[in-house]
């Protein structure tokens, strides 16, 4: 399939290719988005074949507009209003009751849709050009680390969808945060954009899942089907180090066999003497989450084999940063202190 580059000034294209069912890469402000009409569920199944993920792995449909959201769901609990009305637009996304509209393979069997309202310009302009929700899930194909530039867009998917509209760099950097608002408190099933701290200062408490943080054994039930699949994941072996700063740079300053590297803060890469790449500094949350991704990509366009992460923080934004690199790690964590 021939993949169209479109620029903001030529949107109608793009909008032209969601109103006939096809695939665009669209820029957010977490990450890339794959989108395609919501409520057309011939169109929506072509994401789950272009990214190759799995069917049972519901998609966030992504709207432009609050009042939009009630034809998609069929109850907009008061805390769930709450948190709309504070964070939407942005980085934030709700687990609601779907309405009959959703088709099954947004939903994936589930009686819930996920939605978000994105405050990224190009996107918010494309759902309304469009006419119609989005249904999208990071651009990425399944397993890898999501794209947060278009160039990440067009090494995975490229000749896999209709067009790529770039948007330039994601300002997160990471996905957006999901809660479901179908339980009382409710519950996060990832951490993202939006902190549980940001959260429960107007929500007051809410449970986190077990595998927000946790492993999930092959027969554990998820309430959020992505969290059981191996995600993030660079080609290179990445085994999570905890430990202080001095520790982790000796233990580093050991692994001088070809093709290990270290993936650690900013403040640490005048001390380390292997090859390193940095995800952020060690006091700046934000910048990990922004920068995170594209390390784990760099990872692989260096042909490194072996990768010794420091451990994320797991409080504010390090949360989602914590999350996602665990993934990446497998749950392969050594504790050096
Ligand atoms: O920032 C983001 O959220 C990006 C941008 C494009 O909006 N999208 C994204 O989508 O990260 P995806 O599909 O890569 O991740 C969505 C996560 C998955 O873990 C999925 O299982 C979960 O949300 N999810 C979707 N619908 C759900 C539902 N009804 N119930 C529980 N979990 C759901
Ligand atoms: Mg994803």
């Amino acid at each position: 399939m021939d993949t169209k580059l479109i620029t903001e000034e030529n949107i109608f294209e793009a909008a032209h290719i969601i109103k006939n069912g096809g695939l665009v890469a669209i820029p957010t402000e977490t990450v890339y988005g794959l989108a395609a009409d919501a409520l057309n569920g011939n169109a929506v199944a072509k994401i789950f074949k272009a990214k190759g993920r799995p069917m049972d792995n519901p998609l966030i449909v992504h709207i432009s507009d609050i009042n939009d959201i009630y034809k998609l769901i069929s109850d907009f609990p008061e805390k769930a209003k709450i948190l709309a009305e504070k964070f939407w637009p942005g980085a934030l996304t709700m687990v609601l009751p779907k309405s009959d509209i959703i088709p099954l393979e947004v939903s994936a069997g589930l009686e819930t849709v996920a939605i978000r309202f994105p405050s990224h310009p190009i996107a918010r302009r494309l759902i309304k050009e469009s006419g119609c929700p989005l249904a999208a899930p990071s651009a990425n194909l399944s397993g890898s680390p999501s794209p947060t530039t278009a160039q990440h867009v067009i090494n995975d998917m490229f000749g896999r969808i209709n067009a790529i509209l770039d948007g330039g760099a994601c300002e997160v950097g990471l996905e957006s945060t999901v809660i479901s608002m179908t339980s009382n408190p409710p519950r996060l099933l990832r951490p993202g954009g939006v902190t549980l701290e940001e959260m429960e200062n107007v929500i007051g408490h809410i449970d986190v899942d077990n595998a927000v943080l946790n492993k999930l054994e092959d027969n554990q039930t998820v309430a959020s089907p992505g969290m059981k699949y191996k995600h993030y994941a660079p080609k290179a072996k990445v085994i999570l180090i905890k430990g202080s700063t001095e520790n982790y740079i000796n233990f580093v300053n050991s692994k001088t066999e070809n093709g290990t590297a270290a993936l650690c803060y900013d403040e640490d890469i005048e001390f380390i003497k292997i090859k390193s790449i940095s995800y952020g500094s060690i006091k700046d949350y934000s910048s990990q989450a922004h920068n995170l991704f594209n390390a784990l990509r760099e990872i692989d366009n260096d042909n490194i084999k072996i990768v010794y992460a420091r451990c994320p923080d797991k409080k504010g934004m390090a949360l989602a940063v914590y999350n996602r690199i665990i993934r990446a790690a497998g749950f392969e964590v050594l504790d050096i202190d």
